[in-house]
């Protein structure tokens, strides 16, 4: 059984009568399934507007679709009774792209990552204070970073406080939204190989939403493509999705080919670097 299985979700904003109502609003996401199994990470490609986000706030029980079901450990997040969907919710965490505004400016580190552990957790003081300090040493910052503000950390370091946030309850799935493009490219390299060594240390499974097809490529393990609120591609296996013949993949991948004709058939540039 998939940890996740989106089941024909359609979705549309400010609207919960879809169908057979006169002023109908456009649909963001029509008949969108896909699934991600235990310690996967599925990669969600597509141009700005497809409905990437949407998805993912669908997936994390933010945004209830008009029609079809997220099974998540195998409970429908939308159906499920309050308790259950509160655990399950432990179990499903986020990082953004905007990692200033994913956290408050007046809580300190502690604060902020201590902010789940006490929803879910009924730790003591001390417990909490080293578990923060060895979640903070686990992405790679220090102890002393604890009683420090989002303002006096640079944008790569935020977004590691984020996922030490994400990862404070050892959750099941997270939805990574667009979570290194907004990176310059040595921090994006960081995050992503932080974020590979978390998912095998802890079995993890990722939603990466991205528009950038080498970052994707280079930490998932499936891929898929949205167009217009359509899943129009899917691959389990992400070598065969550069084989891909569909035109919404071909134009991703013609995008990072190199410009001369000659070398544009491989993935490699001219002095053998790998392109993906
Ligand atoms: N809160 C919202 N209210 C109404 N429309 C929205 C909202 N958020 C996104 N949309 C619309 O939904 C469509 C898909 O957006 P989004 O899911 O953000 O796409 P992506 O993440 O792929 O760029 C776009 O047309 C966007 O304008
Ligand atoms: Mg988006």
């Amino acid at each position: 059984m998939s940890l996740l299985q989106v089941k024909d979700v359609t979705y549309a904003y400010g609207s919960h009568h879809l169908f057979g109502k006169k002023n109908q609003r456009e649909k963001v996401l029509s008949n969108v399934s896909l699934s991600i199994g235990e310690g996967e990470c599925l990669g969600l490609l597509g141009m700005s507007g497809a409905g990437k986000s949407t998805l993912g706030k669908v997936i994390l029980g933010l945004e209830k679709p008009q029609k079809g079901q997220v099974l998540f450990k195998g409970h429908d997040l939308y159906s499920t009774d309050r308790n259950t969907r509160k655990q399950l919710r432990r179990d499903l965490q986020v990082v953004f792209q905007d990692c200033y505004s994913a956290v408050n400016p007046k809580m300190t580190v502690e604060q902020i990552i201590g902010e789940p552990l006490q929803n879910y957790e009924r730790m003591s003081v001390n417990e909490q204070e080293q578990t923060i300090e060895q979640l903070l040493e686990r992405v790679g910052l220090n102890r002393e970073d604890m009683g420090k503000y989002p303002h006096q950390f640079s944008g790569g370091q935020l977004q590691r406080i984020n996922i030490a946030r994400a990862i404070a309850l050892k959750p099941k799935l997270i939805v990574l939204d667009e979570a290194v493009s907004s990176l310059d490219m040595v921090n994006q390299t960081n995050i992503l190989s932080l974020l590979r060594e978390l998912k095998s240390v802890y079995g993890l499974s990722y939603l990466f939403i991205t528009h950038d097809i080498k970052a994707a490529y280079s930490i998932s393990d499936s891929m898929a493509v949205m167009e217009n609120g359509e899943v129009v591609e899917q691959c389990n296996n992400k070598t065969e999705f550069l084989h891909s013949a569909h035109p919404a993949v071909k134009t991703l991948i013609s995008s990072i080919l190199p410009e001369h004709p000659r070398y544009r058939s491989l993935l490699q540039k001219p002095n053998g670097e790998e392109i993906l």
